[in-house]
């Protein structure tokens, strides 16, 4: 597909909505909205489109997965809880074929031992986590590279 821009999807999973409020020794003080309007101006910087979306719903956030076929290019996502349980989800990614930059704001590995497994890991051309909101920031810079890197082939 040929886009003139590319368009990038980007996702957050469950209990991302509170951001800003919810452990804040763990995810920080910045909010979801905070974090979506530095991804837009890092969008803008980098020449992609950005569309963003949250969910506390699997299915919801499947959904938006599957429509990004014929609508985005690639799909950065935190899945949150969903990164350690959804087989659903990760099939999802595998079925659209579209490169996926996987995001967390803590460091997963540090944490409790149930955190230390990705089943969207699996599918993810890249992971980045433990570097807060800056985490976001470099997985745009890097799902750019990633559409270049296509363009050029
Ligand atoms: C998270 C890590 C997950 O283990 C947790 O369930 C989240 C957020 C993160 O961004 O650090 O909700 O994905």
């Amino acid at each position: 597909m040929d886009y003139s821009v590319s368009s990038v999807l980007l996702l957050n999973g469950p209990n991302l909505n509170l951001l800003g409020t919810r452990q804040p020794e763990i995810y920080g003080y910045d909010t979801l909205a905070d974090l979506e309007s530095q991804c837009q101006k890092r969008a803008r910087s980098l020449g992609l489109e950005l569309e963003c979306r949250q969910s506390n719903w699997e299915g919801q956030l499947i959904g938006w997965v599957h429509e990004a076929r014929g609508k985005h290019e690639g799909i950065i996502i935190n899945p949150a809880a969903l990164t350690h349980t959804s087989v659903a989800l990760m099939d999802a990614l595998l079925g659209v074929d579209r490169p996926v930059v996987e995001v967390h704001l803590s460091n997963i590995h540090s944490r409790e031992e149930f955190r230390h497994h990705s089943y969207v890991s699996r599918v993810a051309q890249a992971v980045i986590c433990g570097l807060g909101p800056q985490g976001y920031l470099l997985a745009m810079d890097a799902m750019a590279h990633l559409l270049n890197s296509d363009k050029e082939d």
